[in-house]
């Protein structure tokens, strides 16, 4: 979920939609927004995406400066018009958004429905309000009677607060993220910078445990040990026009061809002229590491694949591991261990837990992330910051290829200060195609055949993608891509497990992506048995590969360095997935029941 909240001298309802709107990538089940007017709190709410809140919206007169704002993803309750945020309390006194669980939230409500309050959700956060109203109607001040219901609570939660006939804006901050933006005559709070970038790039970032209460004319920030605290005031890099959709038709198709731009900043500064790996400005000792954890889930557990393979190419112990499985499928990490999380956002609640599982047994701890100041970036030992810009298409393209950059330079790094033997192949070409990798997208960019390969591959059975060693990671990233914005059903193989059951599912009507971008022959004769079973077969391979001789059709990549080349061919693949997405007429950026960033576990 997102939330936002403003108070300002000007009107207030317009950047909370803009807000929302920026937003929408965290949820986009059900909107709503509360502002406190004259007399008493509006609150418009529905289920569906903002635009539909923003149509009822665009007919409301109302100068209120004061409001918050939500767009949700289901968490309790299906989405519908109740169970959308803000939550009032019976008598309207109190509106709340929030992002996060409530985990006591049932013995909470027993209380308060015993004290004779009344819910009309099936949510957890109704109890907030509730619980507000019930220390105002104890007598305590607004402030007062905020501070005792975010002591009773259990769980992880960002939450904005307005309270009528009071001119500020409360709000706390526990295990969900939560910035606040800094105008000349006002504030924005909200669960992520592009929420407001185009009012201030200002910012301070709120710390875990955080209470704070922001008027017009300042703030005040509490922290866990109700000590006042002054929190650093930060400039971000992020520009205004990196949020909107500039001349393309989704974000997902701009940040695919904003790839040669976010590439160079990635790699930019960590590749020294003597094509070596720069220190990375990691301030952690890497030597003596025994193993690397790279953990993440979905599109970043695919870059952790990738990563893993060129780790253990350097001789370098690596696993790749599903946040969600780290607690169950790993023990105790052994002695020195390097963890690594990989997570574009640095707020999915797997990947934190599972960093945070790590910490508590002394494993040295990095964020692989895009997101400056993220609850990632802050408790790992050290971020790695990936540098591509925000990402808004929830399904993530530019970052993977950025996060597989940084895992790679990574890697180099690792194996150097360890003096381990690599089998990389010929290390210095590596770091020089690396270099020359943002012009190769570019040239894929212009000439990929994939928009018309899209044509010929719609309403199939299902769609498999294989792939050996890191071709495996492309294999299953292209598979994912496909699936989450086509919702045709497609799968990622290692290339060797086709012919241990799902063959079984090959026929005519299941073409076979072979990604072959590597020193993969193994893969050539696994697509040939694909295709003797009637399978149609898309090499995804430089034009010299042997596979393209087998192949029904061909989406070529640069003959490079295997990990650049294998990078390129998943460029091919984010392509194809687009185009087929785009005849079937989905909601490229918003694919249903999806969310960008997930905040619970
Ligand atoms: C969600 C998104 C995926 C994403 C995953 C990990 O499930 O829908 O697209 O890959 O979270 O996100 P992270 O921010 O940790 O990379």
């Amino acid at each position: 979920c997102g939330i936002i909240a403003h108070v300002g001298s000007d009107r207030a309802l317009g950047p909370l939609v803009t807000g929302l709107e920026k937003l929408e990538y965290r949820g986009y089940d059900s909107a709503g927004v509360a502002v406190k007017n004259g007399n008493g709190l509006d609150v418009w709410k529905c289920s569906g995406q903002v635009s539909e809140l923003k149509d009822t919206i665009d007919t409301v007169e109302s100068s209120a400066t004061l409001g918050i704002g939500h767009t949700r993803w289901s968490t309790h309750g299906p989405p519908s018009d109740e169970n959308a945020h803000p939550h009032t309390d019976e008598s309207d006194r109190v509106a709340v958004v929030h992002n996060g669980i409530i985990e006591n939230y049932e013995s909470i409500k027993q209380i308060l429905l015993s004290e004779g309050y009344e819910f009309t959700s099936e949510t957890d956060t109704e109890v907030i309000p509730n619980l507000i109203a019930y220390y105002l109607d104890r007598g305590n001040e607004p402030l007062a009677a905020f501070k005792h219901t975010v002591a009773d609570l259990e769980g992880s939660y960002a939450i904005a607060v307005v309270v009528d006939g009071n001119d500020s804006i409360f709000a706390a901050r526990q295990g969900s993220p939560l910035v606040l933006g800094v105008e000349q005559d006002g504030y924005y709070l909200a669960s992520d910078v592009p929420a407001f970038l185009d009012y201030t790039d200002t910012v301070v970032y709120l710390e875990d445990g955080d209470t704070v209460e922001v008027r017009t004319d300042g703030v005040d920030i509490v922290d866990e040990n109700d000590q006042h605290v002054q929190r650093e005031v930060q400039q971000v890099d992020w520009q205004p026009d990196e949020t909107g959709k500039g001349q393309y038709d989704h974000f997902m198709l701009k940040e695919i061809h904003t790839q040669p731009t976010s590439l160079q900043k990635t790699i930019e500064g960590r590749i020294d002229a003597d094509e070596h790996v720069t220190d990375l400005d990691v301030d952690l000792d890497l030597t003596d590491i025994d193993t690397v954890h790279l953990v993440g889930c979905g599109t970043s557990y695919h870059a952790a694949l990738f990563g893993s393979s060129i780790l253990n190419r350097c001789d370098v112990s690596a696993r790749a591991i599903r946040a969600s499985e780290y607690d169950v499928n790993t023990g105790t990490p052994p002695e020195n261990t390097l963890f690594v999380a990989v997570t574009q956002s640095g707020e999915t609640a797997d990947t934190l837990q599972a960093l945070r599982q790590a910490s508590d047994v002394g494993a040295s701890t990095l964020a692989v992330t895009n997101v400056v100041q993220s609850t990632a970036a802050r408790e790992a030992d050290e971020p790695l910051y990936i540098r591509a810009g925000p990402e808004i298409g929830v399904a993530a393209t530019k970052t993977f290829s950025s996060q597989a950059v940084m895992l790679t330079m990574l890697s180099q790094h690792i194996a150097r200060v360890n003096e381990t033997a690599t089998r990389v192949n010929n290390v210095g070409q590596l770091l020089s195609d690396l270099r020359a990798l943002p012009s190769a997208v570019d040239r894929i960019l212009q000439s990929s055949d994939a928009a018309g390969l899209a044509q010929e591959h719609l309403d199939k059975n299902a769609y498999f993608f294989i792939g050996r060693g890191l071709g495996c990671s492309v294999a299953k990233e292209g598979a994912l891509k496909f699936k989450e914005i086509t919702y045709e059903h497609a799968e990622g193989f290692a290339s060797g497990e086709l012919k241990h059951g799902p063959l079984a599912l090959v026929t005519e009507r299941t073409p076979v992506f072979a990604v072959c971008a590597d020193d993969c022959d193994k893969t050539v004769t696994n697509a040939k048995e694909a295709q003797t079973r009637g399978a149609p077969i898309v090499a995804v391979s430089p034009p010299s590969h042997k596979i393209v001789d087998t192949a029904d059709a061909h989406l070529s990549v640069p003959d490079m360095h295997p990990v650049c080349s294998n990078l390129l061919a998943n460029v091919q693949l984010q392509l194809l997935s687009y185009y087929c997405a785009t005849e079937l007429d989905r909601a490229i950026d918003k694919p249903r029941n999806l969310a960008k960033s997930v905040t619970v576990e």
